[in-house]
């Protein structure tokens, strides 16, 4: 079923699909999760899998980036009820900002309370290392500054406010219990926190434009994240953000590394694995049940 771009945020176009899911599973997932670049394994280690092809769901968006497999995940971790997107839209992908999110706006509607979004990202506090995970503590958005903004436009009260509040974007308590997680894992020595950046894309960025932002302040930059954590504040989810740090970005002309996708899909492998765990463990630590909508 086709929709028109502008049309897919609207609040009966998203409840349509919310229905469809709805009368395809039973469970009532109380967290998402979206998979980033190379980390859709999370989503095959469920139990009590329902899957769902993007394709097949009316309105779903298509994914077309190589390690996005482009499917929708119903299953429980530890007890605990969950839906993983394995894919997830950008806007390089020649998206509107309203198709980017509106996945989150079914997840809204399906009664979830909780997102947790994961993106493979560059690098760009020299402290950091290939292979890192960086708790995202806040974001710049050089989209939003410039005015670019999912939540542009007229505002429909069922899903939020017109000026949603930013300054607690991540969710403290989410953050503890997942730093928490990594101790317990004996993970600290890879996990990090930091703000992450989101540039358009699809190129890497320049030498030049990676010294602005670290001069900006942010710790990581990646393609992807911001739209999805802003139209989630917008209707109340709880967010934790996640980014794996799968190369470092070029800082000097005399640099003889290149960013590009391989690597980032290598690292997001090596990884994976790690990544999956602390989830799981985090998932454990939020408890059984399902939302109630
Ligand atoms: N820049 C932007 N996006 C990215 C990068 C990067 O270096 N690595 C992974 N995603």
């Amino acid at each position: 079923m086709a929709c028109a771009e502008e049309d897919r945020c609207s609040y009966e176009v998203c409840k349509e699909t919310r229905d469809w899911l709805c009368a395809r599973t039973a469970l009532r997932p109380r967290t998402a999760i979206i998979c980033g670049s190379g980390l859709g394994g999370l989503a095959d280690a469920l139990e009590n899998k329902t899957v769902f092809e993007y394709e097949d769901i009316p309105h779903f968006p298509h994914s077309t980036v190589a390690g996005h497999r482009g499917r929708l995940v119903f299953g429980e971790l530890r007890g605990h009820a969950c839906v993983c997107m394995q894919g997830r839209f950008h806007g390089y992908e020649g998206h509107s900002a309203s198709t980017v999110t509106f996945p989150i706006r079914v997840f809204f509607l399906l009664g979830v309370e909780i997102l947790i979004v994961t993106n493979a990202a560059g690098g760009l506090n020299p402290h950091f290392q290939v292979g890192d995970v960086m708790f995202i503590r806040d974001h710049i958005s050089l989209f939003g500054l410039a005015g670019l903004n999912p939540l542009r436009g007229p505002n429909d009260e069922r899903f939020g406010a017109r000026f949603p509040c930013m300054s607690d974007a991540y969710d403290q308590e989410l953050l503890g219990l997942a730093q928490e997680s990594a101790q317990e894992l004996g993970f600290q020595s890879f996990t990090r926190q930091g703000v992450y950046c989101l540039l358009p894309g699809p190129c890497y960025e320049t030498v030049a434009e990676c010294q602005l932002l670290q001069a900006l302040g942010a710790d990581a930059v990646g393609m992807s994240t911001v739209p999805e954590v802003m139209v989630a504040r917008h209707c109340g989810l709880r967010v934790l953000g996640l980014s794996l740090i799968t190369n470092k970005v070029v800082l000097s002309y005399s640099s003889q590394e290149k960013a590009n996708h391989e690597e980032v899909l290598h690292t997001s492998q090596l990884r994976a694995e790690g990544l999956q765990k602390l989830l799981t463990h985090l998932l454990g630590k939020l408890g059984e049940g399902t939302a109630c909508p």
